[in-house]
């Protein structure tokens, strides 16, 4: 059976999604580098284990990094799922989970890597924005993209109102990506580039380049 662990600092709204996917195999924890993340409390109503390590407890990233590497390997995740994980990893970290580590971006990669995406899009008066499902790698928002999903932008439109549209659709391809990689169907070949395989012969083309 496999084993998922979801990374988290704040709403978890990716999280909820997540668990309500029922995905295959079970999530052995939520970690939070944030006591106030309110993604724990439903993680916790959910049955599911949680974990706060908190950042500020340690005196560098790297030694933060290792003490979270070691937390999660205790549970031997097949996945590491990065929903909302405010925190840049170290090389090292990365390393250590590379082809298993997934993360979910608002914006459609490879433009507005970074913070503040919305705005960003808004300022840049982009007509479509989005969200990117990722494999994690050391290079920041850049690792092989899983999926993507593109939303329009409004003449109205504001911050708020474009996060909402595109945060529906983050909750959407998130738990589709998850369940590729548990199924066995998704994953990062040796070459740095995403498979996605199909289903069985008859089923339809996927979203995502499909290799092998
Ligand atoms: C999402 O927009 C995600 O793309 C970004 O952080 C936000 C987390 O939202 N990395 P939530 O905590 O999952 O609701």
């Amino acid at each position: 059976m496999s084993t998922t662990v979801i990374l988290i600092s704040g709403r978890g709204s990716n999280l909820r999604a997540l668990l309500e996917a029922q995905l295959p195999g079970r999530i052995a924890a939520v970690i939070s580098n944030r006591a106030e993340a309110g993604g724990l409390a439903y993680a916790r109503e959910r049955g599911v284990a949680t974990v706060v390590l908190d950042h500020r407890g340690y005196a560098s990233r790297e030694a933060y990094d290792a003490a979270l590497a070691e937390e999660i390997d205790r549970h031997r995740p097949d996945l590491v799922v990065l929903a909302g994980f405010m925190r840049i990893l170290g090389d090292p970290f990365v390393r250590r989970f590379t082809g298993r580590l997934l993360n979910i971006h608002p914006s459609l990669l490879p433009a507005f890597p970074g913070l503040a995406t919305h705005a960003r899009a808004l300022a840049a008066g982009v007509r479509i924005h989005g969200c990117t499902v990722h494999f994690v790698t050391p290079a920041l928002d850049a690792g092989p993209i899983v999926a993507q999903v593109a939303v329009p932008v409004r003449g109205d439109d504001d911050e708020a109102t474009l996060a909402a549209r595109v945060l529906a659709e983050e909750n959407r391809i998130y738990p589709q990506a998850a369940r590729w990689f548990l199924e066995g169907r998704l994953l990062l070949t040796p070459e740095g580039r995403v498979a996605l395989l199909r289903e069985g012969p008859s089923a339809p083309p996927l979203v995502a380049p499909v290799a092998a």
